[in-house]
């Protein structure tokens, strides 16, 4: 067999780290986020964390993958200069942590199934209060939600399974074109919509008395999220690069990606809204609710826009999905020797057990107790800015300069040097001041 048989080619790992990075953030978190922050002037920061925080710190996941060629454990250890054990077992808890936002995601795209089908069978509520009732019933209904996401997480393990190029690259090749279709599709339909400029003010039109810290740090809080950084996704994709990759260039594709669909994403969702009445910062039920009221009361045409709305977003969501699986995968395989589909095997199990836990805890069998949003709080607040600090200060000081700049490859020139001081110095600091002050210390 061919060397390049478990190698990403080069459109195939844009693609892959892009559906990484597209997913239900972008379309659920993204657009109700804006609403919250004042539209235009969050978004505005938001641009701009991307392109400084956000890319830099892609690129020192990728640049520690690409020459790490390993699971996040053992690229860590052997490029260390010093304290390898330690970089080790941050590597674990690295590659851990995609699992386990593993466990509730694919809650979410079980939950999203549920409104494919729903929105076919013309079964979404008329009315806000019915659709309220309607997504509490869904959150709260453990048989259907153990069924459905059991599914999904068995096709998910098993394209993983098959490796990169017969699983991860194949899944993205096929699904992100087409993600890119129907999104550009809606976004036409938008167009003709009457709310389609006051949704385009909404979102661009810039407030600068909105901007606080507040709307600072959840801006850097989303980039993190949006571009899947801080748990060795990028890191472990990276590892199956061919020699010769352009690092630089994959990342402004898979950025200009993430970006364009988080627009067209928030311009598609607000027409609606203000075509059609709803409130455009209610949150989760923004999709779930204002959108599924939406369409049940547009007829025939709303039965297609649903199902075409919801199938392109458990698409997206599927190409996150599977790229949270690899890394744990990647390094139990190299690690135990084992293949990747014992490796699998033996990581669906614990993975389905905490799916489990946090389907009854929500379906109120622990008393109070909300699984998924703590969850969700202790990775997108901590483990996942720790993760991002971990990768900026190991290329900043744990690494060879000489490495760094061989990875690099000359592709960013005279901005090399202007990096290189973000990754030392600003984004370490920015990353602490922002977890201090989302863990409310600061
Ligand atoms: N980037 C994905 C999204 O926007 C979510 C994600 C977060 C995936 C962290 C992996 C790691 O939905």
């Amino acid at each position: 067999m061919k060397e390049g048989s478990n190698t990403f080619s080069n459109l195939g790992f844009i693609l892959a780290t892009a559906g990484s990075a597209v997913g239900l953030g972008n379309v659920i978190r993204f657009p109700y986020i804006v609403g919250d922050s004042g539209g235009g002037a969050f978004f505005a920061i938001y641009l701009m964390t991307i392109l400084f925080i956000g890319a830099s710190v892609m690129l020192t996941e990728m640049v520690i993958g690409y020459k790490g060629v390993a699971g996040a454990a053992t690229s860590f250890e052997k490029l260390a200069i010093k304290s390898n054990a330690v970089w080790k077992n941050i590597g674990w808890v690295m590659s851990a942590s995609s699992n386990i936002i593993f466990s509730y995601y694919v809650i979410l795209l079980a939950w999203i199934m549920g409104y494919i089908w729903m929105s076919i069978s013309g079964s979404l509520a008329h009315d806000p209060e019915a659709a309220k009732a309607i997504f509490t019933d869904i959150q709260t209904n453990v048989g259907q939600t153990i069924l459905l996401s059991g599914l999904i997480l068995a096709a998910v393990f098993l394209i993983v399974a098959r490796g990169i190029t017969n699983g991860i690259e194949k899944i993205n090749l096929i699904l992100m074109p087409l993600i890119l279709f129907i999104f550009t599709g809606m976004l036409l339909y938008a167009l003709t919509l009457d709310g389609f400029s006051k949704a385009f003010v909404f979102m661009f039109h810039i407030d600068f008395s909105a901007i606080t810290t507040h709307v600072v740090i959840s801006a850097v809080g989303m980039s993190f999220f949006t571009l899947s950084l801080g748990s060795a996704i990028v890191l472990s994709y990276s590892a199956s690069l061919p020699k010769g990759s352009n690092l630089v260039k994959s990342i402004g594709y898979v950025v200009l990606l993430d970006t364009s669909i988080a627009i067209v994403s928030g311009l598609m969702i607000f027409s609606f809204v203000f075509t059609y009445g709803g409130d455009p910062s209610a949150g989760f039920g923004l999709v779930f609710i204002t959108l599924g009221t939406v369409f049940s009361n547009l007829g025939v045409m709303g039965h297609v826009l649903g199902v075409i709305f919801f199938s392109a977003l458990l698409f997206a969501g599927l190409t996150s999905a599977v790229s949270m699986i690899e890394p744990m995968l990647k390094s139990v395989h190299i690690r135990f020797n084992i293949t990747r589909y014992k490796a699998a095997l033996a990581l669906a199990i614990p993975t389905a057990i905490v799916s489990i836990a946090i389907i009854f805890s929500l379906g109120g069998y622990f008393g109070d107790l909300n699984l998924m949003d703590k969850l969700d709080y202790i990775l997108s607040n901590i483990l996942l800015p720790l993760g991002g600090l971990g990768t900026t200060v190991f290329v900043g000081w744990f690494m060879h300069k000489s490495t760094v700049l061989e990875a690099v490859d000359n592709k960013l020139g005279i901005f090399f040097e202007l990096w290189y001081v973000i990754v030392k110095y600003i984004a370490p600091v920015l990353i602490v001041i922002v977890m201090l002050t989302l863990l409310g210390i600061l």
